[in-house]
């Protein structure tokens, strides 16, 4: 660890209490006009630091920026956000970065979290919305031994992680509209993007990106009418940080089970937050659209309709309209 932050763990030890320069040149073995060097980059990064003549420096409140030490100090996971985790200002997108990333052999866990995007995308071709440091857009890498077919189900696993992250911080209730978008009431909240490498017939890498809107105050049109925020339905403001915590442990945890015991937690979480069972929807695809009676999911988290002509149809992915 370098000097910089040994000096900001310092600090936070004191938990708000007067560090001497003095104390702190002598442990770090650096002049004090270094010690004001590292003050000084530390404040241009958000870290409010008073500073006084004669009683040194204090730490009075730390960024709500999501930078990989804040969020693996803490972090109870085994390998998500442990290695490799890139961060950056600004990317066009943390999916498209971390499928680069994978193709060059990027490890299982890797991440990459973004505090904006320009070119943020959601599912079918559309674009998501993420101004700067007021949501979570990140991206995880995995190495499963999984089918191609079988993709589809780390999507739901990561929509069933993120409603308990959610049900955990907010006391709200959430509900995942089949296969991966996070509600609150009526509006969406936050949503999943996974995508898939291949080599020869075998997965070779998937990518999982999460995007949740958490302090945004104010979306444009057309969004204000579809998509809300953890702000917007709780009226406070939520520290980052936690939330994503929160998220990779219980991905995490969600994962290794899926991968040991199989898919059915997963079905499990999923009837918690978005059983539609019995209902009448339409289902709108990219190129077609079909209606049905919903009859559940099945073993592999597909929808599985009934149609009006008695058939049975099982659908991948698409917008699910309730039709009452
Ligand atoms: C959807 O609901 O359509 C999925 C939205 C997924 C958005 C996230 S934000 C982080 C990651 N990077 C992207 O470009 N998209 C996903």
């Amino acid at each position: 660890m370098g000097r910089k932050l040994r000096l900001l763990d310092m600090l936070k030890a004191e938990k708000g209490r007067w560090v001497s320069g003095e104390a702190l040149s002598t442990a770090l073995c650096v002049s004090r006009t270094a010690v004001w060097k590292h003050i000084t980059t530390l404040r241009s990064e958000g870290y409010e630091i008073e500073a006084s003549p004669r009683r040194g420096y204090r730490l009075m409140g730390e960024p709500d920026a999501l930078f990989p030490r804040e969020i693996r100090a803490g972090l109870c996971t085994r390998r998500l956000g442990q290695g490799i985790v890139v961060y950056r200002e600004v990317l066009e997108s943390t999916n498209d970065r971390a499928k680069a990333l994978a193709a060059e052999g990027a490890p299982e866990g890797t991440l990459v979290i973004s505090e904006s995007q320009t070119s943020g995308r959601g599912r079918m071709g559309r674009a998501w919305f993420s101004p700067r440091g007021e949501g979570i857009y990140l991206s995880m890498i995995l190495r499963p031994r999984l089918s191609f077919e079988e993709i589809p189900k780390l999507n739901l696993l990561a929509a069933v992680a993120a409603a308990d992250t959610l049900a955990d911080v907010l006391g709200l209730e959430v509900r995942i509209k089949w296969p991966n978008d996070l509600l609150i009431g009526a509006k969406k909240v936050a949503g999943i993007l996974t995508e898939a490498g291949m080599e020869m017939d075998a997965v070779d890498f998937a990518v999982i990106g999460l995007g949740l809107n958490v302090n945004t105050r104010e979306f444009p049109e057309p969004l204000k009418q579809t998509a809300t925020s953890l702000f917007l339905c709780a009226r406070r403001k939520f520290p980052r940080v936690p939330l994503v915590r929160n998220f990779l442990e219980r991905f995490e945890k969600g994962y290794l089970d899926f991968l040991d015991k199989g898919f059915g937690p997963v079905l499990e979480g999923w009837k918690r937050y978005g059983d539609i069972t019995g209902q009448w929807v339409e289902v709108r695809m990219l190129d077609r659209k079909c209606r049905g009676r919903v009859l559940g999911l099945d073993a592999d988290g597909f929808l599985l309709l009934r149609t009006p002509g008695g058939g049975t149809q099982r659908v991948l992915s698409g917008d699910v309209i309730l039709k009452g």
